[in-house]
């Protein structure tokens, strides 16, 4: 038998206050403790005002938890500063907003590659070759040179989420 992998995202009594020292000091996450491993798939579920964004925010390293800590990839984020907070976002979290927009100008396989020409000043073939491949994996084979303005809303968002895919090495 083989051992479970281990977690790459541990979160242990992670605390969020907004406002915090102001008479309106709010607690929206109350100590979260969560390990998850990779390739697992897991929704998380509650009503509107419960902090789900907030505790996404955090995982995301958009938002710094009030208490608690979050360990990333064998990384401990607390003692990061912002440009390492950046680094670690870049190399290991990918995120779709619901609002996010592709750019307008670009093709989508160009969308699709725009972390790696972020991360490396130009998309190398490999990383071209996984972003087709992965936009054909999503039923997006033949739209690769489209603009986001000539396909469906359901397209665009699947361009989005090959788009946080890593499509390429670093
Ligand atoms: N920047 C902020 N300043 C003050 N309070 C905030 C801030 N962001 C969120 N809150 C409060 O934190 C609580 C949780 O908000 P959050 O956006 O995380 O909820 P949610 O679970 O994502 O809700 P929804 O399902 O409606 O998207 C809410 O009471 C909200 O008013
Ligand atoms: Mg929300």
């Amino acid at each position: 038998m083989t051992a479970p992998p281990t977690p790459i995202l541990k979160l242990t009594d992670i605390h969020k206050s907004y406002n915090v020292g102001t008479p309106v000091e709010t607690e929206v996450l109350h100590g979260i403790t969560l390990a998850l491993r990779e390739a697992e798939f897991v929704a998380l579920k509650g009503p509107s005002g419960s902090g789900k964004s907030t505790l996404l925010n955090i995982i995301g390293l958009l938002e710094r938890p009030t208490a608690g800590t979050l360990e990333i990839a064998d990384q401990q984020t607390q003692s990061l500063d912002d440009a390492g907070l950046t680094r670690l976002r870049g190399a290991t979290i990918g995120f779709v907003f619901q609002f996010h927009h592709l750019l307008p100008a670009f093709t989508a396989l160009e969308n699709v590659l725009l972390p790696s020409i972020i991360g490396h000043g130009t998309a190398t073939p490999e990383a071209e070759a996984l972003a087709r491949e992965l936009l054909a994996r999503v039923g997006l084979k033949g739209a690769e040179s489209k603009r986001p303005g000539e396909l469906s809303g359901g397209m665009q968002q699947r361009v989005r989420l090959r788009g946080r895919c890593r499509s390429g090495p670093g």
